[in-house]
């Protein structure tokens, strides 16, 4: 299917060659209180004639290994090698497609095109054939002198395409580029490239693309390379040995999907929901959780008792991917509520399957006023920094500045990562009635449920009643 390369004098290696590999890549960024890890012991290898999917929970480093491929980051340990060499700087094998577009609004379509051309010295008659080519390709044809703004953002995008191709990269690289679209063009767009890809047409030789939607990858990809909430060797890597056009609805592409769900929520070997979990030296040891070793999935109460109510619809029971597929959710807007249920006892994933516990049960089926009890209860069990800042209160008169805890995080997690943790324990205890806050003065006051709470052992040892 690859172009013949007669004349043996071609650098380019014959089909399933590695092009790009990472080896036992790293790599951290500055965090207000000191280095937080993000990627770690990665090695992966890039193929020619593949479409790798890199697939991963918000936050687990799928942006941040992808642009260490593709030079636009260096590596903080390990390395990237390209063709056999080390990566220092830019990857000269490489374009990138990004999910916002990222076109220049005062050119026109064919001159964001040959923006990809600048850096290559070719005289303006070519750059201006390269450039309609490319456009020709991925059909924006008649579309050449317009400009951005009279796109619309399926047409955006494929300007996208067209900078990234006109280049003939070795390597195609995609950060989510298709989740600004409507799921419509989406589609059509995904179905277009994967036609020109087969055709042979494709002027690349492999393809690397982010993606947090499991059926996306299960539709594009050779290749699914699962990467792990905490910085560490990948998750999972899993063949998709689907003839293409794949058909969603077939029965082998259902139950890769529900296998990739089952890696996406298990956390065998963690003590707690691994969603921003980065504990650093600091953390306590496992068996103690802190607000630094369990964070907190960001889900509101409304979306996990939702959850937990159209589970006991269900009988208690529901497969990931059906209970997506009917919320219309894609698996990054389901997984922090499942990771939220699982971490307050209320639900356990099983393979595929999600199941609610006899207390979940008791969740969903109570009134107002009890299942606020209940979960004032789970709460204060289970979710560390909501349990800081209740005792916190206790000792300090009942009131403290959002600031304060803030600091306190500040070892452990990125300012964004803070916001999100303040932002669900804020909204944990208010509807258990444990404190209310004040966004004004960004202040905690104790409530009801607050004050009358007794520190107890661990419940292990807890006496009963
Ligand atoms: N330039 C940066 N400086 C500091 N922290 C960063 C930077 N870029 C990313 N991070 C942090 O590194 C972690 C991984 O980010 P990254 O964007 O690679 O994840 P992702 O898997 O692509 O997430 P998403 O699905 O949300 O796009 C996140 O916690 C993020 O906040
Ligand atoms: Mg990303």
């Amino acid at each position: 299917m690859d172009p013949d390369t007669a004349g043996g004098a071609s650098a380019r290696p014959a089909d399933g060659e590695v092009l790009l590999a990472a080896r036992a890549l790293a790599k951290s960024y500055a965090g207000t209180g000191g280095e937080l890890p993000v990627l770690a012991g990665i090695d992966l290898e890039i193929r020619t004639g593949e479409i790798v999917a890199l697939l991963g929970r918000s936050g687990s480093g799928k942006s941040t290994l992808l642009r260490c491929l593709a030079g636009l980051i260096p590596a903080g340990s390990g390395s990237v090698v390209y063709r056999g060499e080390p990566l220092s700087g830019a990857n000269p094998g490489s374009a990138m497609v990004f999910q916002t577009f990222a076109l220049l609004p005062w050119l026109t379509v064919q001159q964001n095109v040959e923006l990809g051309l600048e850096a290559r010295g070719l005289r303006r008659a070519e750059r201006a054939a390269a450039a309609l080519q490319a456009i020709d390709l991925i059909g924006l044809d008649g579309f050449a002198s317009a400009y951005p703004k009279e796109l619309s953002g399926g047409m955006r995008q494929r300007v996208g395409f067209a900078r990234a191709l006109v280049v003939e990269p070795d390597v195609l690289m995609m950060d989510e580029p298709f989740s600004a679209l409507d799921v419509l063009t989406a589609e059509n767009l995904r179905g277009e490239l994967l036609e020109l890809w087969e055709s042979g047409q494709f002027p690349t030789r492999a393809v690397v693309m982010v993606t947090h939607n499991i059926e996306e990858a299960v539709l594009m990809a050779d290749r699914v390379v699962v990467l792990d909430a905490r910085p560490g060797p990948l998750k999972a890597v899993f063949d998709i040995p689907l003839a293409r056009p794949r058909d969603r609805g077939a029965p082998a592409f259902g139950a890769l999907v529900d296998r990739l769900y089952g890696v996406m929520t298990g956390r065998a070997q963690e003590p707690g929901p691994a969603l921003l979990g980065r504990p650093g030296p600091q953390a306590g040891g496992p068996g103690r959780p802190t607000p630094a070793n369990t964070p907190l999935p960001q889900a509101g109460v409304d979306g996990l008792a939702g959850l937990a109510e159209i589970l006991a619809r269900h009988g208690d029971r529901c497969e990931l991917a059906d209970l997506a597929d009917e919320l219309g959710l894609e698996v990054d807007d389901l997984l922090p509520m499942v990771d939220a249920l699982e971490l307050l006892g209320f639900a356990v994933v099983h393979g595929g399957e999600l199941l609610l516990t006899p207390e979940g049960s008791g969740f969903a089926d109570a009134d107002v006023q009890d299942s606020k009890k209940i979960f004032a209860g789970a709460v204060l069990d289970a979710a560390p920094l909501v349990r800081l800042i209740v005792t916190s209160l206790q000792r300090r008169e009942g009131t403290l500045r959002a600031g304060f805890f803030r600091d306190l995080l500040a070892h452990h997690y990125t300012g964004e990562q803070i916001a999100q943790q303040l932002e669900t324990a804020t909204d944990w205890g208010r509807y258990a009635a444990l404190f209310t806050y004040d966004a004004g003065p960004e202040q905690y006051t104790l409530d009801e449920g607050g004050a009358a709470w007794h520190v107890r052992p661990p419940r292990a040892a807890a006496p009963a009643g």
